[in-house]
């Protein structure tokens, strides 16, 4: 058998949560509540397995346009979960990056979000990146903005690199996203140039370490050009 390659970076758009609940006859927010935990229990896997970095897709800017109930349902969620995590996450030395345009968030939640970031800001392990009201042109734009601001007349694509929200993040190797949409919805635009896709109708709340491991088997199984 060949040996695994493990992607050094992971990144994910987690989908179906609703589409669970609704063929469960629950509400949306009850799907919400498993993903959480599939979340927590795919950051557990993924950190163990030696995997540098995990992006996850949380919320999107175009989440906003969710009903005002499903927004905030989702932010005391996301909150309470990630604060609820911290111990977790500081035992396995996991550090947490929040990425997108979090002042959007009401300040309780914003407040609870970057305060679990700070504290486990000096760990050394895995790097976590959540990315919250969050989209891949605005931030482009803001990275063109403040090269301009800088006084740029003319950028390369290392100048771009530099100026995302994930400045510091290796580009992802591997992106899955669930629940058989095959669209890649304003997520990491720049950064997934090369990276390789992985597609499965599995939701989100049904994606268990089993399928993790069948994305990273899929993954490891593809000869990677670079277009070269
Ligand atoms: C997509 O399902 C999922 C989301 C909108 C994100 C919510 C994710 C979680 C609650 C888990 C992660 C939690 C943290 C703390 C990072 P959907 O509602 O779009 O499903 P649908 O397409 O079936 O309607």
């Amino acid at each position: 058998m060949s040996e695994q390659i493990i992607p050094k970076h992971i990144a994910i758009i987690m989908d179906g949560n609703g589409r669970w609940a609704k063929k469960r006859l629950l509400p949306r927010t009850a799907g919400h509540k498993v993903g959480l935990d599939t979340f927590v229990n795919t950051v557990d896997t993924c950190s163990s397995m030696g995997i540098e970095y995990l992006t996850v897709y949380a919320f999107s800017a175009e989440n906003w346009n969710r009903s005002e109930d499903e927004v905030s349902a989702l932010m005391e969620l996301m909150s309470k979960g990630i604060t609820k995590y911290e111990p977790e996450m500081n035992r396995l030395n996991i550090r947490l990056r929040l990425v997108g345009d979090i002042d959007r968030f009401a300040p309780k939640y914003r407040d609870a979000l970057r305060g679990v970031e700070s504290r486990l800001d000096n760990n050394s392990g895995m790097t976590l990146c959540i990315c919250l009201s969050y989209g891949g042109r605005q931030e482009l734009v803001y990275a063109v903005n403040k090269l301009l601001k800088e006084g740029k007349t003319e950028i390369t694509d290392k100048d771009i690199s530099a100026s995302l929200y994930t400045s510091d993040v290796p580009d992802p190797d591997l992106i899955i996203r669930t629940s058989g949409e095959y669209r890649i919805s304003n997520f990491l635009l720049w950064q997934s140039a090369y990276s390789e896709y992985y597609f499965t109708d599995v939701l989100w709340p049904d994606f268990d370490k089993n399928e993790l491991l069948k994305a990273i088997d899929s993954y490891s199984k593809r000869e990677r050009r670079f277009g070269r």
